[in-house]
């Protein structure tokens, strides 16, 4: 098994802060939405980090320890990254900053548990819930990933060069490290029916919270979008019908049988043609890495 590689990037948000508002695809929707994921993604990928940070220690296979150490860093890089752009979509009016406030919350009681019960056997459902949570969202996000990298239409979607360098970035490591929770959560011998319920909460409601919070985020700082609310109803239609979520249902069906591993979705072709379209000797992002 390859372990994934960090890479530190450097993006130029800052460098234009000027940037057209609706940066995605033009739509008020579309743009909310991905504001919101970026806003989400730091936190969450502390979530995820300390989830399977806790049994690096009960970890005995050396190549698996060695690939937890290259998820950790790439989420680490991941999270830095996203505050960055999270800045910028903050300057733009984006409510980002809510997220970071909001998830704050499990930040704290994690910290606090994990310094007052450092041993992993202790409180051992709360933290394979979180492990559990973390397995599962990390195969939603490898589907994605696996989308938003094969579809040309999403890629043409994608109009600030900069947000689009960030994202297929972010989904290529996505695909790279894809394996690496799922395959501590199996070493430490977790019940499977923790990860397949969190999925089938992911599959029920994933969507439908990120709706509703798109609207809230509109509602609450979008002018230009609370005039307009038929535009935002035809747009959230569309966003729906978006090539990004295409057959994604069904790829995230394989996940809620037992003997599933993530590794089963075979993805290698489209992670080498990535890998050497950023990063090969002229790729696209050769010279944004530092
Ligand atoms: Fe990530
Ligand atoms: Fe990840």
């Amino acid at each position: 098994m390859t372990v994934p590689t960090v890479r530190r990037m450097k993006f130029g948000f800052a460098a234009h802060p000027d940037a057209n508002r609706y940066f995605a695809d033009g739509s008020i929707v579309f743009s909310h939405l991905v504001a919101i994921l970026s806003a989400i993604f730091p936190p969450g990928e502390d979530i995820f980090v300390r989830s399977v940070r806790r049994y690096v220690d009960v970890i005995d296979d050396p190549d698996l320890k060695k690939r937890v150490t290259g998820f950790i860093g790439q989420e680490k890089t991941h999270g830095l990254q996203h505050r960055e752009l999270n800045e910028q979509l903050a300057a733009m009016g984006y409510p980002t900053a809510w997220f970071e406030y909001l998830l704050g919350s499990t930040e704290r009681m994690e910290k606090f548990l994990d310094k007052q019960y450092p041993s992993p056997d202790r409180l051992r459902r709360l933290r394979h819930f979180f492990l559990g949570f973390t397995v599962a969202a990390e195969h939603f996000t490898a589907v994605w990933a696996e989308n938003i990298l094969k579809r040309p239409e999403v890629q043409a979607m994608m109009y600030d060069p900069e947000i689009r360098n960030l994202l297929n970035w972010h989904a290529l490591e996505e695909l790279e490290h894809k394996s690496v929770v799922f395959d501590v959560y199996r070493a430490i011998g977790v019940p499977e029916s923790t990860r397949i319920r969190w999925m089938r909460f992911a599959q029920n409601c994933g969507i439908p919270i990120l709706v509703l919070f798109t609207w809230l985020s509109i509602a609450t700082t979008d002018v230009e979008g609370r005039r307009q609310p038929f535009r935002i109803l035809k747009e959230t239609v569309q966003m729906l019908r978006n090539p990004m979520w295409k057959g994604f249902y069904s790829d995230m069906r394989p996940f809620n049988k037992r003997d599933f591993h993530p590794d089963q979705i075979d993805t290698t072709e489209l992670v080498a043609r990535w890998q050497q379209e950023l990063f090969g000797t002229a790729g696209q992002l050769a010279g944004h890495v530092r």
